[in-house]
């Protein structure tokens, strides 16, 4: 824990005790999936500085950039992660007993990544399907 963000890091085969809880957590729909990751990771923010305790209002801003990198890194050293909002915030403070400026912000799932055919039918075909962005044009500033 730092004064800015948490990372709760549970690897199935160091605690698996603690993976569990993590998967406890996540939404029915996701633990479908999530339960073939061998490392699930709750993301929270801290919402206040430790040295003043004063709001830091930076606090999301800081913990989703610290979530990118993490992906980024993971994706260079060729891992794959999956972020999900689908998860219950006050079983995850329950679960991991988080003090109160500590707000969960979002459950990451961390591993290499698996052949779709260990995926239920409906996500083997949205893994599948090309994936679709909006296309790159200038933005408009005004
Ligand atoms: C804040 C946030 C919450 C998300 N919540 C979920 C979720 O609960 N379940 C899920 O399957 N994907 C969720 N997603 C989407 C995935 O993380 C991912 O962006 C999406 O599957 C597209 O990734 P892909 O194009 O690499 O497949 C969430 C994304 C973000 C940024």
């Amino acid at each position: 824990m730092t004064n800015r963000g948490v990372f709760i890091v549970c690897n199935k085969f160091d605690n698996d005790n603690a993976w569990q809880q993590a998967l406890s957590v996540i939404n029915e729909k996701n633990q479908r999936w999530a339960k073939n990751a061998p490392v699930l990771i709750l993301v929270a923010a801290m919402t206040h500085f430790n040295h003043n305790g004063s709001p830091n209002r930076h606090a999301l801003y800081d913990t989703g950039a610290a979530s990118m990198s993490l992906c980024l890194q993971a994706a260079a050293l060729g891992l794959a992660t999956h972020q999900m909002g689908g998860f219950s915030v006050e079983q995850a403070i329950s679960v991991f007993n988080l003090p109160e400026q500590c707000q969960p912000i979002s459950m990451l799932a961390l591993g290499y990544q698996a052949d779709a055919s260990i995926l239920d039918a409906d996500f083997q075909a949205s893994e599948l399907a090309p994936r679709s962005r909006q296309p790159l044009k200038r933005p408009r500033l005004c």
